[in-house]
């Protein structure tokens, strides 16, 4: 199964899914990684690890519609099977979706549908949860909206700061995104409205 994961800033979710793809078991090879911004560490580990990368900057691009056909054109010229945004901080456009809808997944720090959006660790914590989590779902043209793969919950504890908080979620979070990316890669999956299955 071949891979491209987006990125946006650390990468420690790319770093988990290029070491289980160093098993030739798991079933799945990052082929290409792609960056909205350049200078990130996520870009680095890529190299590091000899993949090749691509960015596309919404600010080279009049238009959104601009930038976002250069990132489906990028992002074909891989021939993906699964295209993962892990810590991807852009929402694609029509045309991306058009391309890749049912195969574009992305992890999310909160239990969606609750604390959609860039702040799901502080927003959890300001509301006073006792359980958050992580979410893997398919992107649909909706905020964090689309039909979900698999949740993991995590405690909030009544020492937690928003960093704590963030750090315990992305362990678990990276967690559960390696499992599931080696299950859909694996098995295959189907999207039937709301419900994916993996067989
Ligand atoms: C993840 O927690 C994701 O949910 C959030 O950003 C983080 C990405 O971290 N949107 P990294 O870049 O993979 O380290």
């Amino acid at each position: 199964c071949r891979l491209v994961v987006l990125v946006s800033g650390a990468g420690s979710n790319l770093g988990a899914l290029l070491d289980a793809c160093a098993d030739p078991a798991y079933g799945a090879t990052v082929v290409g990684v792609g960056a909205d911004r350049d200078g990130i560490d996520g870009l680095k580990i890529a190299t590091d690890a000899g993949v090749p990368t691509f960015v596309e900057r919404l600010r080279d691009h009049p238009t959104r519609e601009g930038w976002d056909r250069a990132l489906t054109r990028h992002v074909e010229d891989c021939a993906p099977d699964l295209v993962i945004s892990a810590g991807f901080l852009k929402l694609v456009g029509p045309e991306f979706l058009a391309r890749f809808e049912g195969r574009y997944i992305n992890t999310h720090n909160a239990l969606l549908p609750a604390f959609p959006g860039m702040h799901g660790p502080r927003d959890a914590l300001e509301y006073g949860v006792k359980i958050t989590g992580a979410t893997l779902f398919f992107v649909d043209s909706g905020v964090d909206t689309g039909p979900i793969i698999a949740q993991v919950a995590v405690p909030v504890l009544d020492s937690d700061d928003v960093a704590s908080l963030t750090e315990r979620i992305k362990a678990a979070e990276r967690e559960q995104l390696v499992e599931y990316v080696g299950r859909l890669a694996r098995e295959g999956w189907t999207v039937n409205g709301r419900t994916v299955t993996i067989p």
